[in-house]
């Protein structure tokens, strides 16, 4: 099977490249140089012959978020996902699966939410993800359509995780603000399953939530972080701090959202990590390999 991979560099991409390739994929990745040119012939011959397209490009949040920056976010996924769309359908043989991302901030961060809830959340980041979906639903019939709303993955290898056990190894650890936002997660390990679940169940058709679903609280989050890596965490910090610092991602880590993995469920997926103990006590094992996470596929 011939596979592609937009945004196959990052910590994600990486990872499903390694799994693919481990169930015999060939693959072909497509950097954003390949979305600057205007002659998008060149992108349709590229993905010819293609089963299964994966859309993970997109301009990291980590950044402040200038108004400069914020066109880099919108347009790094919106405009990307457009191109390759338009592209995938110029192929006289379309691939049978186009797996393209979005993220549960396409929820408000009040309230729990399955993937038919009909939502309009009035932030950046809401806009961003209604905007990329839109993009992808632009696919034409003839291709399964699946879109993973992402929650924060966590594994010892690039994501959020590493920054914040860090400052949790030093002492610094501590709730933000009131401590009551939701922290939704979900363990690499099984965003790599969900893949394999999606390509495997022709079944699951558009919009998936991939977040684990024992979601906690920033507080609990912290007292079980805590926990796991035997270190205090004392502090508590106040959200305006964070904005003063962070900038308008701030609302990264002061609010968050409650998605429920319930077309996951419902098709039969088991999550390996369900619950967020397990799942840090995992992440602050000692000598923790993720390529070991690969390998169990
Ligand atoms: N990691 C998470 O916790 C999480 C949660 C929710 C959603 N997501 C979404 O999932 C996708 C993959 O996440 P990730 O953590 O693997 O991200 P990542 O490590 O930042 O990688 C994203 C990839 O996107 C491409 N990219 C970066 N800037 C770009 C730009 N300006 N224009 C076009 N492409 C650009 C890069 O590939 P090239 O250098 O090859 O072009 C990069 O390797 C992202 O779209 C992200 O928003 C991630």
């Amino acid at each position: 099977m011939k596979s592609i991979i937009t945004g196959a560099s990052g910590f994600i991409g990486q990872h499903l490249s390694a799994m693919l390739k481990s169930m015999g994929d060939e693959i072909v990745t497509l950097s954003r140089k390949d979305f600057d040119t205007e002659k998008s012939d060149l992108l349709v011959r590229k993905l010819e012959g293609a089963n299964r397209i994966f859309n993970l490009a997109g301009a990291s949040l980590n950044h402040r978020w200038t108004h400069e920056y914020k066109k880099e976010l919108f347009n790094s996924r919106i405009n990307t996902t457009a191109k390759l769309v338009s592209a995938i359908n110029k192929l006289q043989t379309p691939p049978a699966l186009f797996v393209s991302t979005s993220a549960i901030g396409y929820y408000p961060s009040d309230g729990a939410y399955i993937e038919s809830a009909e939502v309009s959340t009035p932030t950046f980041l809401g806009y961003i993800c209604r905007r990329w979906e839109k993009e992808a639903e632009q696919i034409n019939p003839g291709t399964r359509l699946v879109i993973t709303r992402l929650a924060p993955v966590l594994s010892n290898d690039g994501g959020i995780f590493p920054a914040i056990a860090s400052l949790f190894r030093y002492g610094l650890g501590g709730k933000i603000g009131s401590g009551r936002q939701p922290f939704p997660w979900i363990m690499l390990a099984d965003l790599l399953r969900i893949y394999r679940y999606i390509i495997e169940h022709s079944e699951i058709k558009g919009a998936v939530n991939c977040s684990a679903p024992d979601i906690t609280d920033n507080a609990l989050w912290t007292k079980f972080l805590a926990q796991a890596l035997h270190r205090p965490a004392p502090w508590v910090i106040p959200t305006h701090l964070l904005r003063l610092v962070l900038g308008e991602r701030a609302v990264l880590l002061t609010e968050g959202q409650h998605a429920i993995p319930y077309k996951l469920e419902k098709n039969g997926f088991v999550f390996e990590y369900a619950n967020v103990c397990d799942a840090l006590e995992r992440l602050c094992e000692r000598k923790t390999n993720l390529t070991h996470h690969v390998l169990e596929y």
